[in-house]
């Protein structure tokens, strides 16, 4: 039950920090600040008992969610089971993939039509009638725990739908409402933003502002004119965005995902990309989180330039996100898979290395997004790559335009500039598992699906979490019928966010089927995974010189275990040039093997382990 006093002594512990962040950003605001200080004790007041226990047993083993058998799944609740029922009927088969927790895509109210695939939303304390009910989420969320299964839900932190309460009543002419937004009675100021704020997604959205008829000013919309973004300098944004935040708290997620949070702080003459002040309202959020529902995690979606991407971490004594997306692993992962070449990901995992034992990524193949070619181009340039021309090459390649490429995917981005631009498809898709079907060749088949499960095999080696694209554990294929729905067909990234198949399932016990290679391998590196220590979330790890620019080796090493793992991202058979002393085994077929001038078959990989 909740307890004024354990509240009282939470608030205490954090109070002077808190009061003084949010002093220095809001300019001492006392009256503010005691509104939001009263946010917190009613989410506290109101959080469910069952809740408050799952807060108190996770106090006491803080590490609950760095365990080996921690895989993820994300997904669209109507692509997946319909609605949020459907989820629920088959959650089985999601506990099946060994999975513990689901990014369930953003299930509130949004508008009808054009909605950025539910980022768009309208109301945070209302699901979306197509998907169901709130009783029939707070029913999945009950139903995941049973199963032992956590659940992540989005707070889409930088903006609101247009039709949002708030941007309703800005457009009526409120002007406490329009002060929660950015808006302007002519493009004076827009225009000074545009000169230094970038476009984000210039091909379908141009520019950074947005003209609103109604309440006849220029609007703020970093993303889709139909997405406002919100003004953080308004004390009242931050304070009923918290609110928000532990409202979804509130009803049982474990994980929230703070989306595109480097976003949140604009700033005339910046990028208003990564500001501090980002960091000085990631840093309240954890300690609102921490004073009321200290179970939860923060997930921050910082999908940036790989030396801004740590900071989001905060630091021992001040931490802010618990963990983060991964993106630049996606973007490193499929640059290995398109050049060939390792050594742009040996150099992304050198950085990654030393971190990941105190800090959690969350690691994946693909995500709902396209990939963004977030690649550390100082590095590349001194391999004599220039960053436009290999954008370019990696989008042709993994689109299958590039003469010998098997990948189909879609760009997403500006055309005018393909550099800007990302690709989307899924897994199987992108690694030729289509191509080889429409052609009925074996051979290439072969070679797509070992890919796949190659690619599997790398993000659940990595420290971290892996989290896996519902679909992707089956081989799901690309699904073109966006193009033919007005509101989707400019959108590529619809291209994988296509209906499950639910006949895939089946197939996992078919023998010889793409389904079962792919689950099978799943389930097999699963159970490994899980068995051997030298997995554990504290491993050092390290990279493992193989001498050759196709072979990525990494090693791993935890009390008397240790791993090394071999992947061959060429085409053709490769030599792992390592020579280790130890007799090793190799996890898959339990037979002894030398750690010596290992062979590797296209597209193939090796986890073998010694113990001391
Ligand atoms: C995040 C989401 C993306 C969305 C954008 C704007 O980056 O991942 O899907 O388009 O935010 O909300």
């Amino acid at each position: 039950m909740s307890d004024e006093r354990v509240f009282q002594d939470r608030l205490s512990w954090h109070y002077d920090e808190l009061k003084w962040l949010y002093g220095e950003l809001y300019h001492s605001d006392e009256h503010a600040f005691e509104y939001f200080v009263s946010v917190l004790r009613d989410a506290y007041l109101s959080r469910p008992d069952v809740l408050i226990e799952r807060d108190e047993s996770r106090e006491f083993d803080a590490d609950w969610y760095k365990k080996p058998d921690m895989i993820g799944i994300q997904m669209y609740a109507e692509n997946f089971g319909g609605d949020l029922r459907g989820v629920c009927k088959h959650l089985d088969y999601v506990a099946s993939c060994g999975v513990k927790y689901i990014h369930l895509m953003p299930p509130y109210d949004c508008q009808e039509g054009k909605n950025d695939g539910g980022y768009a939303v309208s109301d945070y304390r209302n699901v979306r009638k197509s998907l169901g009910t709130t009783e029939d989420l707070s029913l999945l969320v009950e139903e995941c725990h049973k199963r032992r299964i956590c659940v992540c839900l989005d707070l889409v932190t930088n903006h609101t739908g247009d039709e949002h309460e708030w941007a309703r009543l800005a457009k009526e002419g409120n002007r406490d409402y329009q002060n929660r937004y950015f808006m302007y009675d002519d493009w004076y100021i827009p225009n000074l933003f545009d000169e230094t704020v970038p476009n984000t997604v210039p091909q379908m959205s141009p520019g950074n502002f947005t003209w609103c008829e109604e309440a006849r000013k220029v609007v703020m919309t970093t993303f889709y004119p139909y997405q406002w973004d919100l003004n953080y300098q308004n004390p009242t944004v931050f304070n009923d965005m918290t609110s928000e935040l532990l409202y979804i708290c509130n009803l049982g997620a474990d994980i929230v995902r703070l989306d595109a949070i480097p976003y949140i702080w604009k700033s005339l003459g910046t990028d208003c990309r990564n500001l501090p002040q980002v960091h000085t309202i990631l840093r309240m959020m954890r300690m609102a989180v921490e004073i009321v529902c200290p179970g939860i995690l923060l997930m921050g979606e910082v999908t940036m330039d790989p030396g801004n991407v740590m900071q989001y971490f905060g630091t021992y004594d001040k931490p802010e996100c618990h963990m983060l997306c991964n993106s630049l692993t996606m973007a490193g992962i499929w640059n290995s898979v398109a050049t060939m070449d390792v050594r742009l990901l040996k150099h992304q995992m050198e950085s990654f290395n030393n971190a990941a034992k105190d800090h959690v990524f969350l690691n994946y193949l693909r995500c709902h997004d396209d990939i963004s070619w977030y690649l550390d181009f100082d590095y590349l340039r001194q391999l004599g790559i220039e960053e436009d021309a290999h954008k370019n090459y990696l989008n042709e390649y993994l689109k299958g335009s590039w003469p010998g490429s098997v990948s189909k995917g879609a760009v997403f981005g500006d055309h005018t500039r393909p550099a800007n631009a990302g690709i989307c498809g899924t897994t199987a898709s992108l690694c030729g598992i289509e191509t080889a079907a429409e052609s009925g060749d074996a051979q290439k088949m072969e070679d797509a699906v070992r890919l796949d499960i190659m690619l599997h095999a790398y993000i659940l080696t990595l420290s971290g979490i892996p989290v896996l694209y519902s679909g992707d554990e089956v081989g799901q294929l690309n699904d073109r019928s966006y193009e033919n729905d007005p509101d989707k067909k400019d959108d590529p990234r619809y291209i994988h966010r296509g209906k499950f198949n639910w006949a895939s399932p089946k197939r996992r016990f078919e023998k010889g089927t793409v389904e079962e290679k792919i689950a099978g391998a799943l389930a097999v590196m699963e159970t490994i995974r899980q068995g051997h220590r030298v997995f554990d979330f504290g491993a050092d790890v390290w990279i493992l010189e193989t001498w050759n620019d196709k072979v990525l080796g990494v090693g791993r090493y935890y009390n008397g275990e240790k791993l090394l793992a071999l992947f061959n991202f060429g085409d053709s058979r490769e030599i792992a040039w390592i020579d280790e002393a130890e007799p090793y085994t190799d996890l898959f077929t339990d037979r002894f093997m030398e750690a010596k001038a290992v062979e590797l078959p296209a597209r193939g990989f090796v986890w073998m382990v010694t113990t001391f």
